[in-house]
């Protein structure tokens, strides 16, 4: 289970999730991508997934209701298109239903997902802060529940970083509340993302590495370029970028990076 994780200013949390997610199941992996972001659910529309019932939230209430099983998980999934590795639950369009995603439920429904899944990426929502000075009774729900309770189930958090001088410093706040939050337990590649090709003689990717090795003391991220048009033509295509722009700058490097979270032939592990 792989969190797809970054701070607020949309840094690339979606269009990431959604092509690791089409690049796993291309490479024969069952995937399922989950769209547990409480801001407002962008996987649905990204992949033309016109289904009108948000389907994590579907799953969120039977596992409240200890009624979530494979069978059940398999009914609500969406497919997307014409590619049976690859299944979605897709997220809440509109954000005031976040109450529905409360943490005990989203981790019901994530440990329901495993079972049912070689390889499960959850897009999750940006906040972490936990609110509990504010809200004196302690019962009440969270929005950031959803999100804490995601990356605290994944074996991988992918921290997304918008490589730009407003995205890294923000990351970097950030990223220290989460690895505050998880400890060791989980490991976190960060992968800095829109890298501006080198231009005026400057080193653009040079100084992203820099900067989050000086400031966040990061020395393996990895670098995605900032290519629009392979972004616009997925949107377009509604589809995983590393399909619909499959020889792109970005869709090679996302393939990689979805190889080196979950090698092929791992699959086969978690057969029965
Ligand atoms: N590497 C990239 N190059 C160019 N544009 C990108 C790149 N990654 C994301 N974008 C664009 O940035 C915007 C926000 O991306 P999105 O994935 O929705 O962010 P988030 O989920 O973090 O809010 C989208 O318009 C997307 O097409
Ligand atoms: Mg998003």
């Amino acid at each position: 289970m792989i969190a797809v994780w970054g701070p607020h200013g949309a840094p690339g949390r979606t269009t990431i999730a959604t092509a690791l997610a089409g690049a796993l199941a291309a490479s024969g992996h069952r995937a399922l991508l989950v769209d547990a972001d409480t801001y407002g659910g962008a996987i649905a529309p990204l992949l033309g997934i016109t289904d009108e019932a948000p389907g994590f939230a579907a799953a969120c209430r039977l596992a409240g209701a200890d009624a979530l099983d494979a069978a059940e998980l398999d009914r609500i999934a969406s497919t997307a298109g014409d590619r049976p590795n690859l299944r979605v639950l897709t997220g809440i369009a509109n954000p005031a239903r976040w109450p529905e995603l409360g943490r005990d439920r989203v981790r019901g429904a994530l440990a329901a997902c495993r079972a049912v899944a070689d390889v499960v990426i959850v897009d999750v929502g940006f906040n972490l802060e936990t609110d509990e000075e504010l809200i004196s009774d302690v019962a009440a729900p969270r929005r950031n529940a959803a999100a804490l309770a995601a990356l605290e189930s994944s074996d991988a958090v992918v921290a997304v970083c918008e490589a730009t001088p407003i995205g890294i410093p923000r990351f970097l706040r950030a990223r220290r509340a989460l690895v505050d939050r998880l400890g060791d337990a989980v490991p976190v590649t960060t992968v800095a993302n829109r890298v501006r090709a080198a231009s005026g003689g400057l080193d653009a990717a040079g100084q992203v590495r820099q900067a989050l090795r000086r400031f966040g003391g990061i020395d393996d991220a990895v670098l995605l370029p900032h290519d629009p048009r392979a972004c616009d033509r997925a949107l377009g295509a509604a589809a995983p970028l590393t399909e619909a722009a499959p020889r792109s700058p970005l869709a090679r490097q996302l393939r990689a990076l979805a190889a080196s979270l979950a090698p092929v032939g791992r699959s086969e592990d978690s057969l029965p």
